[in-house]
């Protein structure tokens, strides 16, 4: 396996929920000497300096203030939130007079099949009370904990015939037998160091136990939970931290809660990048909308490789294949927010950088997903591009993508966050 490869497994089996995602990149970020920001202060910004601010733990935005004068913001946005299922507050629930599941709800859409039959745990925040203050602690219960059984092929003789899942009732984890009842509060409370009577209240996630694997005759695959939107996330991080210093401000986005229509405090869909850039501005004496005017951004959410056994489902001509790098989605209708300038600017940015680029569209009669460039750029409305790494089996708790791919993605980040880019009537210089 490839340190590239080693890097990204060891980082998304670290991060089982954004909150842990999010801890792990400003832990990256803390070690190459960037500096916390917090939003309940002025920034007070240096030539030269380092800095990151996070919003509710789970989104994170970082940057560098060049040393000379700059002229715009180069931003990469990608999300650290995946599909999973979200504990009840009161989650325990008996059946069967014998047994104790927990209770769920979903969030976000994923494929549900993939969950069932498989080793699971619980990760996410607790708040606790401590030393007279509401603190939160991070947990992630490091053990096989849950099994969401399937129903035998006997019991029900249409199983392979299309499925519909009920998530009241098809998707409640087992936890044990009765005797499990009440457990859960004092196993949460050990794994947050406190008793379970200073628990006051939980944002807690199922995640898959199963770890990640490169495989393939040639090992041309990598297979993982949360590849979905980690892998961009990973590879934007790794890239900006390589990046040398340019004509701009570099600035990496980590966005939680795309996977349900970014619409939150801290999604993409709110304030907190017009905020920071706001804050750039005024702390370096920049005015704001020649700034942003002279910007640009790249939004980063993995895409759809063409499916070895339904190549049907992907468009004639644009058909990304896992390893063939960096994807360039395409949209008439805007939901990417590619148009030929921004696709020119890309484009150039990965032949410099050497990396090889395909295109993507929805099969014309297929709605696609929607993304967090045209979400972002509704705030700042800067030219953007959206790409992403081809994967298969999107939305499910353990999708494959091209073992190669991570590393063309933190080349084309490197060039792009260091390039000249400048704007100017005559065309844009990189
Ligand atoms: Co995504």
């Amino acid at each position: 396996m490839t340190e590239t490869n080693r890097k990204l497994l060891d980082f998304i089996d670290a991060s089982p929920t954004a909150w842990h995602a999010c801890a792990n990149l400003a832990k990256r970020l803390q070690s190459d000497g960037y500096q916390e920001l917090f939003e309940t202060d002025r920034w007070s910004l240096c030539p030269g300096g380092k800095y990151f601010a996070r919003r509710n733990g789970t989104s994170l935005i970082a940057f560098r203030i060049p040393k000379d004068d700059y002229y715009g913001f180069l931003m990469m946005a990608a999300h650290d939130d995946s599909p999973s299922f979200k504990l009840r507050g009161k989650p325990e629930s008996p059946s069967a007079g014998y047994y104790t599941r927990l209770s769920v709800e979903r969030y976000g859409s994923m494929l549900c099949a993939p969950w069932l039959d498989r080793p699971l745990s619980v990760a996410g925040r607790v708040t606790v009370r401590e030393g007279g203050k509401i603190t939160v602690k991070l947990i992630n219960i490091q053990r096989d904990l849950l099994l969401i059984p399937n129903l035998a092929i006997h019991m029900d003789r249409t199983a392979n015939d299309g499925k519909k899942y009920d998530i009241k009732a098809d998707m409640l984890p087992l936890f044990g037998s009765e005797n499990a009842a009440g457990r859960l509060e004092a196993i949460v409370a050990e794994a947050a160091g406190v008793k379970p009577e200073d628990v006051i209240s939980t944002d807690l996630y199922l995640y898959p136990r199963t770890p990640g694997v490169v495989f393939g005759a040639d090992e041309e695959f990598i297979a993982a939970p949360r590849l979905d939107d980690l892998q961009c996330a990973f590879g934007c991080t790794e890239g900006f931290l390589a990046s040398g210093e340019g004509k701009n401000v570099p600035v990496l986005c980590i966005f939680d809660n795309e996977e349900v229509g970014s619409t939150t405090k801290q999604g993409a869909n709110s304030d907190f990048l017009v905020d920071a850039l706001w804050r750039i501005c005024e702390a370096t004496g920049h005015d704001f909308y020649s700034t942003a005017a002279a910007s640009f951004m790249v939004s980063a959410d993995n895409a759809h490789a063409v499916h070895p056994n339904h190549p049907e489902y992907a468009d004639s001509q644009d058909r990304p294949r896992m390893n063939g790098g960096i994807v360039i989605k395409h949209h008439a209708n805007q939901k990417y927010t590619t148009d030929a300038v921004t696709e020119a600017v890309f484009a150039e940015i990965c032949r410099k950088a050497g990396v090889p680029v395909q295109h993507y569209s929805n099969r014309a009669d297929l709605r696609g997903g929607t993304t967090l460039g045209n979400i972002s750029t509704a705030h700042v409305s800067v030219d953007s591009v959206d790409i992403g790494l081809p994967q298969l089996a999107m939305h499910s708790c353990y999708e494959t993508a091209g073992s190669e791919d991570t590393a063309h993605l933190i080349r084309a980040a490197k060039t792009y966050f260091e390039c000249e880019f400048h704007r100017t009537p005559e065309g844009i210089e990189l």
